[in-house]
């Protein structure tokens, strides 16, 4: 059985103060944070996210034009589109339940109008992927709405696909794929080359996934995200001529790399070791969760910490800042930013008995060095995305 909404009397109240009417179904969708596998997803590596308890819910009920209605609980805000729309219109939030029905359309799926609204508590800006979980929840409404019935990977796909190419974000396919396919206690390995995935069981007993957002919030259409894909590409390019099976980084080994380091310049060759080296800790790390090894999955998350902040160098002060204070806590195996980085959140792996000194300690001492109140929250691997008809 479906899980129920988290927001399911929120939004179904909602539904019925805007539009009048019981909804049909609401969708639920969940935010997500990586373990490991940190700017692998658009060099067609692995990536390793659960997804976190925090999701959004959509409300719907079909309509019998071809108009989409859509009211944003959260936001105060409320809006219409046609499904025959062919560019962007309105505020940026209309643009992802926009974005989703338009490439469900170009891929061939006949929707239906209808009346919608959505509220949910993933936290937006702080790299949880709150955007991912609206998109990922408005496809399973449109779908069900229109009584189609579409795999995880291709809601995934037509949400990351809005997200590209309506939205303007040229992100890679984790924060899609996790939300869509996640399953409880379960992290997420996800291959995004293929899109073959399998659900690594997080066997851990009595260790806990900690998120810590540094409320210092990060905007992913900053150049910097477009520069490292950039970086990355211009590498491929340089190896291309010594590696000519090379498509991507996903191809390049830690040996060949350091082969051929004569060949790319020195940004490259650091962003190009983070990436190789990333994927190689991410297929490791998917073997000490199954294994039950805390102990080499901590490692791994700390050296995945130092590589994203000097070689890949998309961490910042304030990630660094959480990082260490969380690494100094007895009973803390791990801790590492998660995401796009610049801000945003970092997520640690700590027995349970250590994360009311871990929490105590942050308190403590993150204002001290930033002038910033962090928030600091335990997460379970959820299931990912669903409906329920009412
Ligand atoms: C953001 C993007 C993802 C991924 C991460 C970095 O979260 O949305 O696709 O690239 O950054 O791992």
């Amino acid at each position: 059985m479906n899980p129920t909404p988290k927001h399911l009397d929120r939004v179904v109240a909602a539904f019925e103060a805007t539009y009048g009417g019981r909804p049909e179904l609401v969708a639920r969708a969940p935010g997500r944070v990586n373990l490991i596998g940190e700017h692998t997803d658009y060099n067609d590596g692995w990536v390793l996210p659960i997804a976190i308890p925090y999701e959004v819910n959509v409300a719907a009920k079909t309509r019998q034009d071809d108009q989409m209605r859509v009211r944003a609980v959260d936001l105060g805000k409320q809006a219409s589109f046609g499904l025959d729309i062919e560019e962007p219109s309105g505020d940026t939030w209309l643009r992802y339940p926009q974005g989703v029905a338009v490439m469900l359309r170009r891929e061939g799926h006949a929707l239906q109008g209808i009346d919608a609204v959505y509220a949910g508590d993933v936290p937006r800006g702080s790299g949880l992927s709150s955007s991912a979980a609206v998109e990922v929840a408005f496809a399973h409404a449109y779908a069900a709405t229109a009584g189609i019935s579409l795999s995880g990977r291709q809601i995934a796909l037509a949400s990351k696909r809005a997200e590209n190419e309506w939205v303007g974000v040229p992100t890679g396919v984790m924060d899609q794929f996790v939300s869509a396919l996640a399953r409880e206690g379960h992290a997420l390995l996800l291959d995004c080359r293929t899109l073959e995935y399998e659900h690594i069981p997080i066997n851990l007993p009595d260790m806990v996934v900690v998120v810590m957002d540094t409320t210092v919030s990060r905007a992913l259409a900053g150049s910097e995200y477009g520069k490292r894909r950039a970086d990355c590409e211009a590498a491929v390019q340089a190896l291309q001529p010594h590696l000519p099976d090379v498509k991507a980084l996903r191809d390049v080994s830690p040996e060949q790399l350091e082969e051929h380091a004569d060949d790319l310049t020195d940004v490259q060759l650091k962003r190009a070791r983070h990436v190789v080296r990333e994927n190689a800790r991410t297929l490791e790390a998917a073997a000490a969760l199954r294994a039950g090894d805390a102990g080499r999955m901590g490692e791994l998350m700390h050296s995945s910490h130092e590589s994203l902040r000097d070689l890949y160098e998309v961490s910042s002060p304030d990630l660094n800042a959480v990082v260490e204070i969380a690494s100094s806590v007895d009973g803390v195996v791990g801790a590492r930013m998660t995401g796009g980085g610049f801000g945003g959140s970092a997520v640690a792996l700590a027995q349970q008995s250590a994360v009311e000194p871990l929490q105590r300690v942050i308190a403590e001492q993150y204002p001290q060095r930033t002038g910033r109140h962090a928030k600091v929250f335990v997460c379970e691997a959820d299931p990912g995305a669903s409906f329920i008809r009412l």
